[in-house]
């Protein structure tokens, strides 16, 4: 069960962590390659960013503008003291918002980008609901999976 005592402990195990999920910066890397014709400086939507490992992989790999949300405020402030110190500061922008109500208009980003997040909202809402914020062309690039599956990552672009 979900106690508040329960969610401190869990929050207080994962304080300090680079990532909250399987990956790596290796596996982030081949990932975007996939991702053909991109803008030059596409707008980045990363949902679920948790302390950001791969929103700073994703600032590194472009030379767009990132905004990252996660619904916990101590991660995004992880990742902002991260992107700071990486120089990558002024591209970074770490939000609090809920992936079920996303503060969007429509057709706002290239690429949205979910590690290891989709589940929490449910994976068939999530595509339909985020696909709505993608601009022609756009990518939305998941990694699912579940305890003791093989994580996958799905790529779907707009037409
Ligand atoms: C398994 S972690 C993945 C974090 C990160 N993408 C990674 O791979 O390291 C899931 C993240 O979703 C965030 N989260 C949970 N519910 C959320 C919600 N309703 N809206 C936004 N973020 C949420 C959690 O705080 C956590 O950072």
């Amino acid at each position: 069960m979900r106690t508040e005592k329960g969610m401190q402990i869990f929050f207080e195990i994962h304080s300090g962590l680079p990532r909250e999920g399987p990956g790596d910066s290796r596996s982030t890397k081949r990932a975007f390659a996939l991702l053909s014709d991109l803008p030059p400086e596409p707008h980045v939507l990363d949902i679920g960013c948790g302390p950001g490992m791969q929103t700073l992989d994703l600032a590194r790999l472009t030379r767009g503008q990132i905004v990252a949300l996660d619904n916990h405020q101590p991660f995004l402030d992880e990742l902002s003291a991260r992107a700071r110190r990486a120089g990558l500061g002024s591209r970074v922008q770490a939000i609090y918002g809920d992936m079920e109500d996303l503060p969007f208009p429509r057709a706002s980003f290239d690429l949205i980008w979910a590690e290891g997040s989709i589940y929490i909202f449910g994976f068939e809402k999530g595509l339909r609901a985020w696909k709505t914020l993608l601009r022609a062309g756009g990518y939305l690039a998941v990694k699912a999976g579940g305890a003791g599956e093989r994580y996958v990552l799905i790529i779907q672009r707009t037409r």
